[in-house]
């Protein structure tokens, strides 16, 4: 699946989104950018605030990106640090990005691509809810 991705395009978005990010605090910028199945490329920069814990990560900023054009699930994933370099994304994030996952989707990490199953083995999600109930 990874070859079908314009993986250079994606890291480019992220980036541009990491220059945006507002980091008065931990000065730590992040940007995250997705291809969605209908092949838009969304993203998000990390929004800090006075009262840390408020802090939207770059991929709160990115589900917004996405649900303002048009929603949809994703189909590959990146995430760049202040300096170009991938990051991976926290273990939130990873529950927020598992929620809008196409299947299968992928991610690329420090570690290579990875699916999003791998990246958050036995995910609780909203199946859970509709088979547990
Ligand atoms: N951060 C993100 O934006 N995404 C992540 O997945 C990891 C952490 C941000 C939050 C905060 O603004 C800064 O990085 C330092 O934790």
């Amino acid at each position: 699946m990874q070859t079908e991705i314009n993986w250079v395009d994606l890291r480019e978005s992220a980036r541009a989104a990491m220059a945006k990010a507002y980091v008065p605090y931990s000065k730590f910028m992040v940007g995250a950018a997705a291809l969605t199945e209908d092949g838009r490329i969304v993203s998000g920069c990390n929004i800090e605030n006075a009262s840390y814990g408020l802090t939207l990560c770059a991929e709160c900023s990115l589900l917004s990106d996405l649900f303002m054009t048009g929603g949809g699930r994703l189909v590959a994933f990146t995430c760049v640090d202040g300096h170009g370099n991938i990051l991976m994304p926290c273990g939130r994030c990873r529950q927020l990005l598992f929620e809008h996952s196409a299947k299968g989707m992928v991610l690329e990490t420090v570690s290579g691509f990875k699916t999003i199953d791998e990246v958050i083995p036995d995910a609780f999600g909203p199946r859970d809810l509709e088979e547990r109930k």
